[in-house]
């Protein structure tokens, strides 16, 4: 058995010094700050809708009678505000409406890029959303591509809604901490 152990140092002594070389190399993964700003366009009218209501619960009782509803939504974003604008990408995934009381969705979206330099990546947001305020921020809790381990807040801003349709575009500032 000593002799076994003796024979561990040389091992321990290369196994502190790989244990190093990760260290260093782990810190030279540079961190970057990038600021995004686009318009999400929820389109639930027409033949095409871009957000699709898949569920909802049987009588819509209490304050408010939304609650419960799960939708899936690939929506366009958008440079400008208008329904032609270029297209930079398209958010995908569900909101739900999840507070008995007011109009509050949680996303769970990932917002991917299919033009400009971030063409391919895209990054995630889980996070409460209050509708109907005017100014709100949603968490950015990871992120693909260009955005990988990405960290960080958008404000939401609603440019517009059509009372009739629900259909709305809303503005991001997005901003993202990420590894290069
Ligand atoms: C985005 O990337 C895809 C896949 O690499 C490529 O086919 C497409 O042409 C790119 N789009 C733009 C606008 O650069
Ligand atoms: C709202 O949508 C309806 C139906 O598409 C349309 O007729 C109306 O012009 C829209 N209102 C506004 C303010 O855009």
């Amino acid at each position: 058995m000593a002799s076994r152990g003796r024979g561990a140092a040389p091992f321990l002594i290369l196994l502190a010094f790989l244990a190093a070389q990760c260290f260093h190399q782990s810190t030279e993964a540079k961190k970057v700050t990038t600021n995004l700003h686009f318009f999400f366009h929820d389109i639930l009218s027409g033949p095409d809708p871009s957000a699709v209501l898949v569920a909802r619960r049987s009588g819509r009782t209490g304050p408010n009678g939304a609650f419960g509803d799960v939708s899936v939504v690939d929506d366009p974003l958008t440079e400008g505000p208008e329904a032609d604008s270029p297209v930079v990408g398209y958010a995908r995934g569900i909101y739900v409406s999840a507070s008995r009381q007011s109009p509050i969705l949680v996303m769970g979206l990932d917002y991917g890029f299919t033009a400009g330099p971030f063409n391919g990546s895209s990054f995630s947001v889980f996070s409460q959303n209050p509708i109907l305020d005017r100014h709100r921020e949603v968490a950015v809790v990871g992120g693909r591509g260009k955005f990988r381990m990405a960290q960080g807040f958008a404000n939401l801003r609603t440019y517009s809604i059509n009372a009739t349709t629900g259909d709305a575009v809303v503005e991001y500032s997005v901003t993202l901490f990420h590894y290069e």
